[in-house]
């Protein structure tokens, strides 16, 4: 009977953990595909230092691809466009957060 009853409990506190995760993981935004090719567009501020317009194309791809900039720090290409010195025009002007501990 006792036995009974652990198992019981036991499946019962199995449920409510599953249930649990099943409502965290519903809640998480679906991830956002890196794609350091939107950042072609804040050449111009990379090359010459020109100040991107808060709601331009260069901007939004920034803010879309923010949660990637460390993953790009890594990428010949595109690397330069977080670890330029240029690139710390971005923060202000677009009100992304440059990494530096990455
Ligand atoms: C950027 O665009 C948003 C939505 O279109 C608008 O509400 C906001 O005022 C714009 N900001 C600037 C600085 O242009
Ligand atoms: C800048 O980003 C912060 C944090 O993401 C946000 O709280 C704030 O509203 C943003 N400011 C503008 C002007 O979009």
């Amino acid at each position: 009977m006792k036995n009974l009853f652990l198992v019981v409990l036991c499946a019962l506190v199995m449920a409510l953990l599953t249930s649990n995760v099943q409502e965290i993981n519903a809640q998480t935004p679906p991830p956002i595909t890196c794609d350091a090719q939107r950042l072609a567009s804040c050449a111009g501020t990379i090359l010459f230092g020109t100040r991107p317009a808060f709601n331009s194309t260069c901007c939004k791809g920034l803010r879309q691809q923010e949660p990637c900039f460390c993953q790009f720090k890594n990428n010949p290409t595109y690397g330069q466009f977080i670890t330029s010195p240029n690139a710390q025009i971005f923060p202000s002007a677009c009100n992304v957060t440059i990494p530096t501990n990455c």
